[in-house]
Order: structure tokens, then sequence, then C-alpha cells
């Protein structure tokens, strides 16, 4: 018995439809196969092993008692190791150093690659590499991250955005201003840790090198791979099927060149994957930040004069800033606006992008300031934030695609319970605990990158997505299901997407909250154009009819706009005056970000980056020993992140706000739910207790240390 659908009523409604994801069954069961699971036959194990100093020279290096171990094959270092180009542009500018793997016998931090032992299993590559006896000539380090060094500079920036810029007399602004806000912030270095760490296999087949690995991004790990290796690109294929997460961590990275290297060396499968100790010196980070917020206002809180500083670190052989000074460039009216990032290089590991990099630490620090301005105005800090509502973008003065921040304090203060609020710190006590409530808002800039995509119609009236996109656990791969369907206008179980292989094509990386608006771009005008043609009439061919797309003449003609996601923070806390412990017990998040595709995997994505909001505010701290240079406790054990315990109820939600010059709507929701969340809780925090705490993580220790105002 067969059925035979003939659509003459197109399906859509799929997007906006809360849908499970696509692969949850294969991902809980375990039948999908992450990086370091793919069975290989022939398989061999490289372990990278670091450096011990923070800055120097290798000495001497003896590979022969470890190549006489059991299982050793190859011992990979800066004495045998074959050749690298440097000199390329990579689409994220100058390649990072610590991809140009064993070339030579310097030391520039603490963790650095300095060789690749490979065996027949893990075990023994990694008993190798840790008997493997390196010898360095050391010389003096320096990982002091601080204010007021001297050889901070401003570093350049793309031409679009420069590192410094501003409107209007700053100086004249907070001369003129009755009420002034002048505090320093801190937020420390931070680390991603997805749940699965780096893992990459590589091999050669028919003449082209085969990686498979957890990426953020095929197409871009593919043609940084061709560049290092001097290979055709056509020649270099990545796949990365199911990524257990990234938050900028999971670029290029030294799995991907040790294990490609081994097997070109060996000429057999190699894998190499990252504990999650060496994780920390060798994945991105982010850096710890300094920043100096000035507000200047009217009586009535109205703005005259803001000044954002941020210092940063990055290493000495690569520049990355994070730039957390940027926010206030597109969040409030004022007349003088100031705004510079700061860099200091150090022997320390270059940081990356991490969720939100500069909106999550610069978010804190602005956020947190204009709740001391509400304070000092008398004002309740969600009228502060209506009185400076602007017009146009502060700096850009371009038009707002959208701004519905305000309507997201208005629901949210609904819901949160914020009316009637008492405004008076520290005078909230229930048995031991003090009680406070705080909110801040939070910007995401919506971003697009050029995408291709291709759409199949099946010979079997199925159809078949290809596109070289990542889902690192957005849901991604579901989101576009839904897309195309919607466009195909047939049921999502129609629809199979494709994912996480160079093979399809240049695509936008999963970063900058951009990748499904990226794909979902692409997935649309190809989807339409198979649609167009299929109306044509005519039979399908056995191997279908496939309609290719490029969005990049689409995203080239967007007009200029102030693109942006944005949400407001409410947090409810409990401190401990006894202990110094800070709870949360509820959090709520109101967003205008988009247009919403899948509401399910939406809510994780705001929910999950509230909870790492949380979490950089009450727990996240990598300490690092200036004697060594290194961390300690470079574990998750030494690294504290929430917990279970520590997450209450936590609520995200979201107004309409669908994009209006992107063809699904959407605005990206994969960073804006960490943004702000941080400040909300230490505002709340400030409402508890009467004291400010402006350095990150807010420890117990800090709690009791600066005492809980007059009732402390
Ligand atoms: Mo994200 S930090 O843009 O990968």
């Amino acid at each position: 018995m067969t059925t035979t659908t003939t659509e003459t009523v197109p399906v859509t409604g799929a997007v906006g439809t809360a849908h499970t994801r696509i692969e949850g069954r294969d991902k809980v069961t375990g039948a999908a196969r992450y990086a370091a699971e793919v069975p290989l036959a022939g398989l061999a194990h490289g372990w990278l092993v670091g450096s011990t100093i923070a800055r120097g020279r290798i000495r001497s290096l003896d590979p022969a008692p470890v190549l006489a171990m059991p299982g050793v094959l190859a011992v990979l270092h800066h004495g045998n190791a074959q050749a690298l180009e440097s000199d390329y542009a990579s689409p994220m500018g100058k390649p990072d150093p610590a991809l140009q793997l064993f070339q030579h016998d310097r030391v520039p931090y603490a963790g650095w690659p300095v060789a690749l032992v490979v065996a027949e299993t893990s075990e023994q590559a990694r008993e190798a590499a840790e008997a493997l006896v390196v010898e360095y000539d050391e010389e003096p380090h320096d990982v002091a991250f601080a204010a007021g060094r001297p050889e901070a500079y401003v570093p350049a920036g793309p031409a679009h955005s420069p590192s410094e810029a501003g409107k209007g007399d700053l100086a004249a602004g907070l001369a003129a201003s009755a009420v002034v806000v002048d505090e320093e912030y801190t937020t420390p270095e931070e680390h991603h840790h997805p749940m699965e760490p780096h893992a990459a296999t590589a091999y050669w087949a028919a003449g082209r090198l085969e990686i498979i690995d957890g990426n953020q991004g095929s197409i871009y790990v593919a043609q940084e791979l061709a560049r290092l290796f001097a290979l055709d690109p056509s020649t270099v294929r990545v796949r990365s099927e199911h990524v257990g997460g990234g938050f900028g961590s999971k670029g290029a990275r030294p799995p991907q060149v040790a294990a490609a290297m081994a097997a070109t060396v060996l000429q057999r499968p190699v894998r190499v994957v990252l504990t999650r100790r060496q994780m920390f010196s060798l994945t991105g980070y982010r850096s710890p930040t300094i920043q100096r917020v000035r507000l200047g206002a009217d009586p009535d809180g109205r703005l005259r004069a803001v000044d954002h500083e941020g210092l940063n670190q990055t290493s000495t052989v690569h520049e990355f800033v994070e730039r957390s000074a940027d926010v206030p460039r597109a969040m409030y009216e004022t007349e003088a606006l100031h705004s510079v990032s700061r860099v200091i290089r150090l022997d320390v590991p270059t940081p990356t992008w991490m969720r939100a990099p500069g909106e999550a630490p610069g978010s804190f620090a602005l956020e947190c300031a204009l709740d001391e301005l509400a304070a000092r105005c008398g004002l309740d800090p969600i009228a502060l934030r209506v009185r400076n509502e602007p017009e146009v973008g502060p700096l850009s003065g371009l038009p707002y695609s959208s701004r519905r921040l305000l309507e997201c304090f208005e629901e949210g203060a609904r819901r949160f319970g914020w009316a009637g609020r008492d405004p008076r710190p520290g005078v909230r006590r229930e048995g031991r605990w003090l009680l406070g409530t705080g909110t801040a808002a939070a910007s995401f800039p919506t971003l697009a990158g050029p995408s291709t995509a291709a759409v199949t119609a099946e010979a079997d009236g199925d159809y078949t997505v290809r596109i070289t996109a990542a889902d690192i656990g957005t849901g991604a791969r579901t989101a576009l299901t839904l897309v195309a369907a919607d466009e195909l206008g047939v049921a999502p179980d129609r629809v199979r997407v494709r994912i996480g292989d160079s093979d399809f094509g240049q695509a936008m990386l999963a970063g900058g909250s951009a990748g499904t608006r990226s794909w979902a771009w692409a997935v649309t005008l190809a989807a339409r154009s198979l649609r167009e043609q299929l109306a044509l009439g005519g039979s399908i061919p056995p191997e279908g009819i496939t309609v290719r797309s490029d969005t990049a003449e689409a995203l080239a003609a967007l007009p200029r706009r102030e693109r942006h996601a944005f949400g407001a923070q409410f947090a409810e806390v409990a401190v401990d005056v006894a202990t110094g412990e800070v709870r949360v017990r509820r959090m709520l998040g109101i967003f205008a970000a988009g247009r919403i595709v899948n509401p399910l995997t939406a809510r994780s994505q705001l929910v999950g980056g509230m909870i790492w909001g949380l979490s950089m505010a009450l727990h996240e701290e990598a300490v690092r020993d200036e004697r060594w240079g290194s961390h300690v406790g470079a574990d998750l054990a030494g690294y504290h992140v929430a917990a279970n315990a520590d997450v209450p109820v936590v609520e995200a939600d979201w107004v309409d706000d669908p994009d209006e010059q992107d063809p699904v709507g959407i605005k990206g929701i994969g960073e804006v739910g960490i943004v702000g969340a941080a400040a909300a809780i230490a505002n709340a925090v400030w409402h508890a207790t009467g004291v400010r705490h402006r350095h990150l993580p807010i420890r117990p220790d800090r709690v009791l240390t600066a005492g809980a105002g007059d009732l402390g």
C-alpha cells in the first residue's frame, strides 16, 4: 500500500512553533558521534606536550627514550616538524601563531605546544608525553594584568569600528553635570569550557586531507588548514556533524593542525584530543578587564557625558581585543561620548571570542554604573533608562532597524513584579538573608555573513538542504529545517538538513549570534527559487533538482542601520551576611531579538546565556600564579562554574520583534542572554546589602570584607 501525496495547500507555520531537536534522540541515546568518538580503522593517537615555562627557549628535547616506550610511533617537535605557511591573512585577520605548531624553539606562554607524541593508544601517547623531558632556557615572564601599566596601547581596530571613538566634548559634559559617577569595574579571566573538549581526527584519503573535529565553521577550519599546509583548498575537507558547545573557542586550534601533521608523517589516521587542563592554555579565553566608566548627568538623570574605557590583555604573539568599551556606542542618548579599548601584551595565551565578547564584561560595568547613577539621582533604574532612550545610534547617528528595549523593560517589570519596589538598599531581611532586586539592559549586534546553500528536491518528494552550518548546541539544524519547510511549503519531516561539511561550500561560522540568521537567509533564497522552479512543472530526475543560493549580494545591498537585539534582565538575590554567600533566587529576561524560529531551543539559548551571566557574577575566575605564569586549579574543580544548586528559576521570554530586512525576520539570540545578566545580579546585591560590588566574581570573601551596609 502506498500513499501518494500531492500538496495542494502549502504547509507553513513551522517557524515559530516549538520543535524538539532533529538530532535530539541521537544525542540522548549516544548514537550521535562527537569528534573524538568516530571509529576509524588504524587510528593512532596524538598527545600534545605543553611548555612548563611561561617564556624562554627550548634548550633540549630528546625524543629517543620516549620513542622506545610501548606503542609510540612518533614525536613531532621543532626539530623535525614540517614547515608551515605563516604569511597569509585569514578571514579573521592574521593567523594565530599558536597554529604554527613546532616551527621554532621559542616559548611565548605556559602551555605552548612544544611536541606531539603519537602512539597506538591514547593511554600510551599520554604516558609517553608525560615522560618526555624538555629542557628550557627560561626568561623572566610577565603575566601581571593591572591598571596604569605604561605599555598599554590603543589598537587600531577595524576601519568600521575603531578601538577609540566618540563625539562631543567629554570634559565639558562631565563638568556641566550635576551628578557624576566615576568608578572602576573589573572582570577576571574567564574560560568557555564547552562540555565537549576540543578534538580532531585527520587522515588522508584519495589525495584529500580529511578532518573530523568539533568546530564552529568547517569551511573556515578547512581554509585555514589549506593555507597552513600550502594545500589546494579543494583537497581539504573538514566535517563537524555534532559539536558539544563552542562559545567562540572552537575555531582552528592546535588539535586540527597536530592531527594533520601526524597523519601526514605516519600516513594513517591520527586523533588529538585535549584534556580540560590543556584547554586552559590552548583554546582561548576571555581576557580579564579593567574598566573605568564615567557618567555625567543632570539631576533628573539625563545623560550629558558617557566615558567607557576598557583595558584587556593579549599575548605577545597575537592581538585579540575584548571590546568591552563598545557597549555605550549603541545604548544611551548623550551629548558627549568617549569609548576606548586598550590592550597590554603579556606572556599569556591569546584570548579569543567568548560568548558576547566585549558585551558581557562591558555591560557589567556600564549597567552597574547606570544603577549607581539612578541611585544618586533618586530615580528608578528603569526610569533612568527610559529617560536616556536614544532616537538614533548615539555614535553612528543611524536609525535602529528596531529597538524595543523599553517594551522589554515594561513587560519584564510587569512579570517580575518590579512596581512598588522599595528603592532603599539594605532594608529587607529574611532571617540571616538580606534581599534585593536588580535590573540591567542587554544588547547585542545583529550580524550576518555571506553564505551559500543548496536545496534539492528529491525524486521521492522529500527535500535535502546542504549548508556548511555548525550546530554547536544552539539548535541551528532544527531551526534551518523549520525555515526550509516553511519556504518549501512542506512539513518539517519532509526536509533533511545536512550541515558541518566544508564540501557544502562557503557559509558563515557559528559566531556573532549570526549563524542561524546567515544560514536561514541562504536556505530561504535557495528554497524560494527551487519552489519557483518546481512550480513550472515537469518531473524530478533520479538525482533530484538542486538549486544553490548565495547571500553575498543581498547582504551588500542592506541599508546601514543600528541593528541589535535587546533585552531587559531582572534578578532577585539573597545575601547571607554571616557567610557572604550570594544566592540568586530568580531571574527573568525579556528580549526583543528578532523573529523566534524555534521557541523551544530559543528559550534554552537565552536561559543558558542568563545562567552563564549568573556564573560570571558569582563564580567564574581563572587564577594565574604570577610565579609560574600558569593557572592555579586548571580544571572544573578549580574553575568554579554555576552548578544545578546555584541555578534557581530562570525564565526567558520575548516581545515580538521581527527584523524587517531579514527574509525570515531573524536577529540572533546566541549571545544577548548573557549580556547584562551579571550587572542585574550585582545591582541586586547592592539593593540587598547597600554595598556596591564592582569586581567579579562576587565571592563570599568579597561580600564579607565589604560588609553589608548598615545592617552588616
Ligand atoms: Mo561567539 S563568542 O561569536 O562564537
